[in-house]
């Protein structure tokens, strides 16, 4: 596939984009269930980060399963497919400078290594941790109702599989906390990293 193609070097250096930013790239990669709140818990810490001056962009499963890969579906292949172009993607933003955060359910430990494999030291997993019976109590899309009543194959936790992190860089067990100390706590862990 990679015939015939030659890697360019750009003019303008990564390490060049980082320092303008006057903090460090990193990759904020949640996972959870549905319903868990990655995206809530996300775009709060973005808004505290941009409020802090931060260069960040946030990458969210529903979103870009309206666009870049409206062609998947849920079944395995196409959920390791999906991550796969999201760490693709996010790598790009990596080498902009930004700090990127992506909420997707990402089910597979395969695949999250991958996405750290490739980040690097940008890479921190935030698990977004609610147990199954509050988020399908939650239910705020309806989604679950529907995959009880087998209206939706594959859904995550009910016929498809989860696999949570063994030791994720931040555990945010959302049952105690509120979303603004959920927020609070990964901005903390940027700052104890000296990540901003
Ligand atoms: S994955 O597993 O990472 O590829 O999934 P992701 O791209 O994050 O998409 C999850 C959102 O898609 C909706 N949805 C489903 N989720 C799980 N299983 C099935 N079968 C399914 N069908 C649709 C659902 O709204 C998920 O959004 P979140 O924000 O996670 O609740």
């Amino acid at each position: 596939m990679t015939k015939n193609i030659v890697w360019h070097n750009a003019a303008v250096t990564h390490k060049e984009r980082q320092g303008r930013n006057g903090h460090k790239p990193c990759l904020l990669w949640y996972t959870g269930l549905s319903g868990s709140g990655k995206s809530t818990i996300a775009n709060a810490v973005d808004r505290l980060l941009f409020d802090l001056g931060c260069h960040t962009y946030l990458l969210d499963g529903d979103n870009i399963r309206h666009g870049l890969n409206n062609d998947l579906a849920f079944d395995d292949a196409s959920r390791v497919e999906n991550i796969r172009r999201i760490t693709e993607v996010s790598r790009l933003m990596l080498d902009a400078g930004l700090i990127v955060g992506t909420a997707f359910i990402s089910p597979f430990i395969a695949d999250r290594a991958q996405a750290k494999a490739l980040a690097g030291e940008a890479f921190i997993e935030v698990f977004v941790d609610t147990p199954l019976a509050i988020c399908e109590q939650r239910d705020p899309k309806g989604l679950y109702k529907k995959a009880r009543a087998g209206d939706i194959a594959n859904f995550t936790g009910i016929s498809s599989p989860y696999e949570a992190p063994a030791s994720p860089d931040i555990h945010l067990q959302t049952a105690d906390l509120t979303i603004e100390q959920a927020a609070r706590q990964v901005v903390n862990f940027l700052t104890q990293h000296k990540v901003i």
